[in-house]
């Protein structure tokens, strides 16, 4: 998580009543802009993304274990160190959620207390939301499991393209989401990954499972995440 460092008034115009929120500048800035500036360097190795990836599941992770979702994962609010280190960042959208154990989920009843409902005129980040986001203005920690893996495919594809690039309208993209097609359609495009990377094309999609119960929770993705590291590293060693 990006470290917050403090609040400062606007005393310059104090009639506006707002405020800013002090972070820490992240020198290599977000993870779009360094794999889209470090084609064929270190950082486009399969081991880094792998390590990227467990770094930012974990930050996600530790939001939903304390109750908040974050509702704007994706690989620009994702911000990188010079050192290589990625953490979360840009909690504007973020809320608290009552608390809910991640097994409850399952249960239809107390799923719904799990979401946080959104005004209509807000404007959200479509081509990453959920379906149920989408069509009903629901998010939980699911909906953000499904804008982790909408990030991760961002991250295997070094943001080469944007989300359903070939759909030019928010609305066809609605569509395609809210139909289904939407996992299967980015999916298509992981299709020629290397064979160490396939199990996280498996991991992009559980996440972009329609159903919100279908998909993995943030602890579990870290889980299978953390495997896939150690199996990598007993790779290279046997190498
Ligand atoms: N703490 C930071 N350190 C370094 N660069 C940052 C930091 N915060 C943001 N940036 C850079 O500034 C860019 C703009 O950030 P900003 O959050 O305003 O817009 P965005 O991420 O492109 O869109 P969104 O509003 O959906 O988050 C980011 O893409 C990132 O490259
Ligand atoms: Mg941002």
């Amino acid at each position: 998580m990006l470290p917050f460092l403090g609040i400062c008034k606007d005393f310059q115009y104090p009639e506006r009543k707002s405020s800013f929120c002090i972070i820490t500048k992240r020198q290599a800035g977000s993870i779009k802009d360094v794999l889209i500036n470090s084609k064929h360097s270190e950082f486009d190795l399969p081991v880094n993304k792998l390590r990227v990836i467990h770094e930012f599941a974990s930050g996600l992770a530790h939001l939903h274990a304390h109750n908040v979702i974050h509702r704007d994962i994706a690989s620009r609010n994702i911000l990188v160190s010079y050192s290589g280190v990625a953490v979360v960042c840009d909690f504007g959208l973020s809320r608290a959620i009552d608390p809910q154990p991640d097994q409850d989920v399952v249960d239809p009843v107390n799923f719904k207390e799990t979401y946080y409902r959104v005004s209509q005129q807000q404007m959200l980040p479509v081509r990453w939301m959920a379906p149920e986001s989408l069509n009903s203005g629901k998010f939980s920690r699911k909906s953000d499991v499904w804008m982790f893996g909408v990030t991760v495919w961002q991250v295997l594809t070094s943001c080469d393209q944007t989300p359903y690039e070939t759909l030019a309208t928010a609305n066809q993209v609605i569509i395609t989401v809210c139909t289904g097609q939407g996992g299967p359609m980015l999916l298509e495009s992981l299709s020629h990954l290397p064979a160490c990377l396939h199990a996280l094309r498996d991991l992009v999609s559980q996440c972009l499972q329609v159903l919100p119960s279908d998909r993995p929770t943030m602890a579990q993705c870290c889980q299978l995440i953390k495997s896939l590291q150690v199996a990598f590293f007993f790779f290279l060693a046997e190498e």
